[in-house]
């Protein structure tokens, strides 16, 4: 029986971090987040000068990227990048990079090896079309722009960093419409994926209906 995998993928700042996390614990799985491999790529590309257009180079970056996950550490090359990638511009710079098809080819390999027994959750864009497309569970989770700009907001607010909500609203919006309109694997709801709004739930209550439906399923 092949290794189980629950897909999650949905729009920026829809809540599947924390829920993929969470669910992840509560399952005993293991836990992918590949945005966060679409962020090394970008910070390593800023750090060098590299153009997000130059698509074969960021293709051998993404080869070449020596990346561990130790714990909820990120460490890129043994540096410790957990907090550097979650910046604004690296978020628009991997939106930018996750366009090219290499770049997205040559990370495909690295986010299928999360795959292993007793099961993955796993979140993005494109987990459930391209990733893993026989997940056995595939979820879409939406909130309203309103509703995921406020997140946004408050989640730089309590790190102590300032912010405006109409611009965070806006970025959020060029992000989601270059992820929605790329030509490469574009963020949108499989025919198979269940919908989540979240406007109006929290974590737990997106965590457990998740839950139940993994349950359910297997
Ligand atoms: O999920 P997160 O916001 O960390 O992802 C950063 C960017 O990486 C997204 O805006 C998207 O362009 C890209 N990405 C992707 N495919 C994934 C995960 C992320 O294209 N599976």
């Amino acid at each position: 029986r092949p290794v189980p995998v629950v897909a999650i993928d949905g729009p920026t700042a829809s809540g599947k971090g924390t829920v993929a996390a969470r669910l992840a614990e509560r399952l005993g799985w293991h836990y992918l987040d590949s945005g966060a491999l679409y962020r090394l790529v970008a910070l390593a590309a800023l750090r060098r000068g590299l153009a997000t257009e130059d698509a074969a180079m960021l293709a051998r970056l993404a080869r070449d990227l020596d990346v561990r996950f130790s714990g909820d550490r990120i460490l890129l090359a043994g540096e410790d990048v957990t907090e550097a990638i979650r910046t604004e511009d690296v978020s628009a710079a991997a939106s930018r990079i996750a366009v090219h098809g290499t770049v997205r080819e040559a990370l495909l390999a690295r986010q299928r090896a999360f795959r292993r027994r007793p099961g993955l959750v796993a979140e993005g864009r494109d987990m459930g079309s391209v990733v893993f497309p026989d997940a056995e569970l595939k979820v879409f989770l939406t909130a309203s722009v309103e509703v995921r700009a406020e997140r946004r907001f408050k989640q730089l607010i309590d790190k102590g960093m300032s912010a405006s909500i109409e611009r965070l609203r806006e970025e959020l919006e060029a992000r989601d419409r270059r992820d929605r309109e790329r030509a490469i694997a574009p963020l949108q709801q499989c025919p198979d994926a269940l919908r989540l709004d979240t406007s109006h739930i929290g974590v737990e209550e997106a965590v457990e209906a998740i839950f139940d439906w993994v349950r359910t399923r297997g």
